[in-house]
């Protein structure tokens, strides 16, 4: 039988570029191997959104996630792709791991004590519980592969551990997790400095038009040593180099030297690169705009998705449940 694999995603709209080749293709690719169930995390996105205001784009996103998620590859025939707050049952299995999960492992985590100092007005109950929901999410499942990035593995170290406990506490239950790292390198925005990110705004939509992509691609930073054109660079600290690998490596490869001979200057360097992307990524914008124009299709992935993630999930609670005596005899 095959391994089942699970990830979790939160909503966070439109995907970029780096979304896609560090996390989408991944997900894409195991879909040959694996049984793969694939979430959009919106109760996750709770432990930092607050009030009207802050969940108000929260359906937006999960609409534009998916779309991406669709367009990208993730078939529905092969994957279960559903929303994470339509399968409740993952709240479930959160307060009763919950009770054997020791309050100090959940103090330590470092994503839990970074939250606390960026939103030092919100440190709530949920974002302490986040390792926890996190478990549940892929336990529920029984998954034993998760694939991530490598900012997740104190998150999955946790997780089995919880799973270790709740194992010798009460029986084997849940296979230990294991986190499959993505293969990809990390992908420096379009400030040249930092991982691109939406909420920096260093970043390429998936869903940008050719035009967007080649404008945006135009203003990005390259390498601060090359200010004229006859200035030799340095591609291996070059963002756009490094784009160029991604996306192009075969043709890439001539890159460096005409670099660091001035022979390519960095605006012809990026011409190139934008219609590197924007070749590549044709076909998927072309199936997204497809998609965005059958919403009920679309709408009933999301809730085939939840009903095959919840048969699964019924089973987990059912059999955990029996484990901590939660069962009425005779029911
Ligand atoms: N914590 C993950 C992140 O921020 C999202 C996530 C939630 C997740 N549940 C998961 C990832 C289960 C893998 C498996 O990226």
């Amino acid at each position: 039988m095959k391994k089942r694999v699970f990830s979790g995603a939160r909503p966070t709209g439109r995907q970029h570029i780096g979304n896609y080749l560090g996390a989408i293709q991944n997900y894409v690719s195991l879909q040959a191997e694996y049984e793969c169930v694939y979430c959009i995390v919106d109760i996750h996105a709770l432990t930092t959104l607050q009030g009207i205001e802050g969940v108000q784009g929260l359906q937006q996103n999960v609409q534009e996630m998916i779309l991406d998620w669709l367009a990208a590859g993730l078939d529905p025939q092969k994957s279960i792709l559903f929303v994470q707050s339509e399968v409740p049952e993952v709240t479930e299995l959160h307060t009763l791991l919950s009770m054997s999960t020791p309050l100090g492992w959940l103090m330590r985590v470092p994503t839990f004590k970074e939250k606390v100092k960026m939103q030092p007005d919100n440190v709530n109950y949920g974002l302490l519980g986040y390792p926890v929901l996190m478990t549940s999410d892929i336990v529920l499942y029984k998954a034993e592969v998760v694939p991530v990035g490598e900012d997740q593995l104190p998150h999955l170290e946790l997780a089995r551990e919880i799973v270790r406990r709740f194992n010798s506490l009460y029986g084997d239950t849940f296979p230990e997790p294991q986190p499959k790292l993505t293969q990809a390198p990390m992908i420096v925005g379009l400030d040249g400095t930092q991982k691109m990110s939406k909420q920096l705004n260093n970043h390429i939509e998936l869903a940008a038009t050719a035009e967007e992509t080649a404008q945006r691609i135009m203003t990005a930073y390259t390498d601060p040593a090359r200010k004229r054109k006859s200035d030799p660079g340095h591609p291996e600290t070059c963002n756009i180099f490094h784009l160029h690998e991604a996306f192009e490596p075969v043709k890439a490869k001539g890159i460096p030297a005409e670099c660091r001979s001035a022979k390519i200057g960095c605006v012809e360097c990026k011409r190139l690169l934008a219609q590197e992307i924007n070749a590549a990524l044709a076909p998927l914008r072309e199936r997204r705009s497809e998609l965005a124009g059958k919403p009920e299709y679309v709408n009933e992935v999301l809730s085939d998705g939840a009903r095959r993630a919840q048969a699964i999930a019924r089973k987990t609670i059912r059999e955990v449940k029996e484990r901590m005596n939660l069962v009425r005899k005779g029911t």
